[in-house]
């Protein structure tokens, strides 16, 4: 089942999202769902925030990066509970968008390597430290958990001149390739 996606100005995406127990229904459906909604909308990683849940579970495909990455190609997992307990490193700029805001990229600064707990689809726990683009998604998908968005990186001054890009995006006033709930106002 495709989910459409929430998009800034939704307060689900500030909510600061709860781990969820092994009592929890359906969560190997959950995942599906959200891959595929993910793929739906061309996008490398999605976290529960974006289709409504203020749960901590984000999925990441970044096997159709294989091509020039070798090293992702079977990079595909869900992220349950996870925590990041380290970061370090040096901070890298990079450009990033986000399903949730549409048409809009930015230069974001992140640790270089993390260090990652979080359990599989199985219950099964995994610490891992993550390097490189992998550990920016992950930075990325981790903070739609803590309600934090991208563009809360930028500068007053870029978020000045965003704003009404911003605000158009939480009216719906936006075109994308897939579904979106736009926010009750
Ligand atoms: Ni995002």
């Amino acid at each position: 089942m495709i989910y459409p996606i929430t998009v800034f100005g939704d307060p689900v995406l500030r909510k600061i999202a709860t781990d969820i127990d092994q009592t929890y229904q359906g969560l190997e459906k959950l995942a599906d769902d959200m891959f595929e909604t993910m793929h739906n909308a061309d996008g490398v990683g999605l976290a529960a925030p974006q289709v409504g849940l203020t749960i901590r579970i984000f999925v990441v495909d970044l096997s159709p990066l294989g091509e020039d990455h070798p090293e992702l190609k079977d990079f595909k997992k869900a992220f349950v509970n996870p925590h990041i307990i380290e970061k370090e490193g040096e901070k890298i700029l990079m450009d990033e968008g986000c399903l949730s805001i549409p048409g809009l990229r930015e230069d974001v600064l992140r640790y270089s390597t993390i260090r990652m707990k979080y359990f599989d689809l199985n219950w099964v726990e995994h610490d891992v430290v993550y390097t490189g683009f992998t550990a920016r998604v992950l930075q990325h998908e981790y903070d739609h958990l803590d309600g934090i968005m991208f563009v809360d990186y930028c500068s007053p001054f870029k978020r000045r001149i965003l704003k009404g890009k911003l605000s158009d995006i939480s009216k719906g006033k936006v075109t994308t390739s897939y579904r979106i709930k736009v926010p009750r106002i």
